[in-house]
Order: C-alpha cells, then sequence, then structure tokens
C-alpha cells in the first residue's frame, strides 16, 4: 500500500476521479486529504472514501508530500497565494490540474522555485478512461515525476511532454478532443435516423462503433490508416463514404478546428496568468 500523504485542494469532480483511481489502486485513504470551503462537498468526499476532509487549505498542504492544485483556474491565482507560506517551508511536490495555466505562473504565485508538474487532464479521467499530458519543470526530480505519473495514471493514460507550449496542442487534441467524438457520435446518430434507424437504436449502435473502434485501435500495433484501409474493400460501402468524407475536406477541417483551439488556449493561458 503506498503511505505517500496527497493533499487535494478543491474536492469537485477532478479530485473525486482522482481519488476513486488513487484508493482502487491501492493507495491508503489514511494518507489522502481533501479540502474545500464547501463542508456537504467534503462530508459527500469523506463518506465515499474515508479520507481526511478539512476547510483550511494550508493545514491539508503542511501534512502532504503531495499537493494537488484541483481548484477551476480561475481561482488558482487566490489559491496558490494563499498557499504560498507553506508550500515554500514544507517544500511538497505540486501538482496542477488547472486548464490553461502555465507552469511559471503558479510557480511565481507559490512563491517560487517550487517542484511542480503541470497535468492536462480530459473528462474521461471522470470514468478513470482519461488522457493526461504532464509537464514537470526543471526542478523536479525522477522520483517526484514517477510520484506524479503514477497519481495521473490512476485516471486513464499518462504521457510527458519536455516542452510546455507543447500543452497548448494537447488541449486542443485530448482536452477538446471528447467534444470532437461526441459531435461525430451525434452526426452518426442524427444520419442513421434520417436512414430509417430507431433513434436508440442508431444512438447504441453509433456509441459502440466508437468504443470499438478505439478498443480496436489500442490494442493493435498497426496504426489507424492500415486499420482503416483493411475495413475499406474496393468498391464496397466503406469506400463510398469515406470518399464523400475526404471530398468534404474532414482532415483540414480537423486541422483548422485544432489550431484555433490551440490559439485560443495560448489567449486564456496568457489571460489567466496576467499580471
Ligand atoms: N473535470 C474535468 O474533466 C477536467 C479536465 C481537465 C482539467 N480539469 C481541471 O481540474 C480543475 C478542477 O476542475 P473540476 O471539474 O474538478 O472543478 P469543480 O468540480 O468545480 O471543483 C473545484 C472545487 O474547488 C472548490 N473550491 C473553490 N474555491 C476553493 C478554495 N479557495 N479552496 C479550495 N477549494 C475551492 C470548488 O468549490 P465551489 O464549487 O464551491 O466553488 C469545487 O468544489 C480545473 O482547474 C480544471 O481546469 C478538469
Amino acid at each position: 500500500m503506498n503511505t505517500t500523504r496527497v493533499a487535494f485542494i478543491g474536492a469537485g469532480n477532478m479530485a473525486h476521479s482522482l481519488i476513486g483511481g488513487l484508493v482502487a489502486d491501492g493507495w491508503s485513504p489514511a494518507g489522502i486529504s481533501v479540502s474545500d470551503p464547501d463542508k456537504q462537498r467534503l462530508g459527500a468526499v469523506a463518506s465515499r472514501f474515508q479520507v481526511h476532509t478539512d476547510t483550511d487549505n494550508q493545514q491539508v498542504t503542511g501534512n502532504s508530500d503531495v499537493v494537488v492544485l484541483a481548484v477551476k483556474p480561475q481561482l488558482l491565482r487566490e489559491v496558490a497565494t494563499g498557499l504560498a507560506p507553506v508550500v515554500q517551508k514544507q517544500r511538497p511536490l505540486v501538482i496542477s490540474v488547472a486548464a490553461g495555466i502555465r507552469s511559471a505562473d503558479v510557480d511565481r504565485w507559490l512563491g517560487g522555485d517550487c517542484a511542480l508538474v503541470r497535468c492536462m487532464p480530459n473528462t474521461p479521467a471522470l470514468v478513470q478512461s482519461g488522457a493526461t499530458a504532464l509537464y514537470a519543470t526543471p526542478s523536479v526530480s525522477a522520483g517526484r515525476r514517477d510520484l506524479a505519473e503514477s497519481i495521473l495514471r490512476a485516471v486513464g493514460l499518462a504521457l510527458w511532454v519536455e516542452d510546455e507550449d507543447l500543452m497548448d496542442a494537447v488541449t486542443a487534441l485530448s482536452g477538446s478532443g471528447p467534444a470532437y467524438f461526441f459531435l461525430v457520435i451525434e452526426a452518426l446518430e442524427e444520419a442513421g435516423q434520417a436512414l430509417g434507424l430507431p433513434a436508440k437504436t442508431a444512438r447504441l449502435l453509433a456509441l459502440q462503433t466508437a468504443f470499438g473502434a478505439a478498443k480496436m485501435a489500442l490494442e493493435s500495433s498497426d496504426d489507424v490508416a492500415l486499420l482503416r484501409q483493411r475495413v475499406t474493400s474496393p468498391g464496397g460501402t466503406t469506400e463510398k463514404a469515406l470518399t464523400v468524407l475526404e471530398s468534404g475536406r474532414l482532415r483540414a477541417l480537423f486541422h483548422d478546428a485544432m489550431s484555433a483551439a490551440r490559439d485560443r488556449s495560448r489567449e486564456l493561458a496568457s489571460q489567466f496568468g496576467a499580471d
């Protein structure tokens, strides 16, 4: 059983998911603390996972080896500034899951020179199927990188990026990505209904096909282009459909959509981090 003491600042959706993943992975609930101003929310997390709770952020941080900042991005400056004295004294590993906030801004708010890992999880983390990119500032040791990775792996895939600027591309791909797939599934459902399928049948066929395609691709050593070619017989139905999608500039549309998301991510980071 892992005995590292972890504090979560903010008892919202992301903290719930991470705590659930850690406990399922065998981490001791006795080593997990959570703080939030909302006592009802703390009560819910305590009764579900038997973790320690407190309304005082400094108190839980002062007793921990790792602090996970899990508040909304617009609140992070205020929360981090409030934690600066205890972080400077205690020197925990700090993990920020706040979307779009640059590590240099979090580090400055925490008083500087922190061992800081910035993460970009996505919403499927809520069902332990997330995709998270992590970036570590230079002062994070190899052992602490492993620790951060093991925490984020509790809710799905966790991959490192070595250049923080790439976090905007990550946001455009996996951060916003679930919505792209929801849109595609929605479109398949609507088109299936237009072709005469009952709504429920269209919905379940679309969802299971999305799940099955992703599962098959994840489990295969072949790349997705090859998997696509294998299910596209010359002169068949799939080939007809793919010709329509390609001539509708589907790839270029995704390129444009993700560039727009990446640019917006940069703008938001500058806005949140501005002095
Ligand atoms: N949910 C996701 O799938 C997802 C994906 C990627 C990144 N993230 C990041 O994860 C972070 C948390 O997101 P979330 O979805 O878990 O948000 P959330 O459900 O709103 O949780 C945030 C929690 O922090 C509490 N809080 C507010 N002020 C606080 C303070 N001063 N000290 C301690 N706690 C405070 C909030 O309470 P109140 O509600 O009372 O304000 C709320 O319970 C965000 O920065 C977000 O960008 C989330």
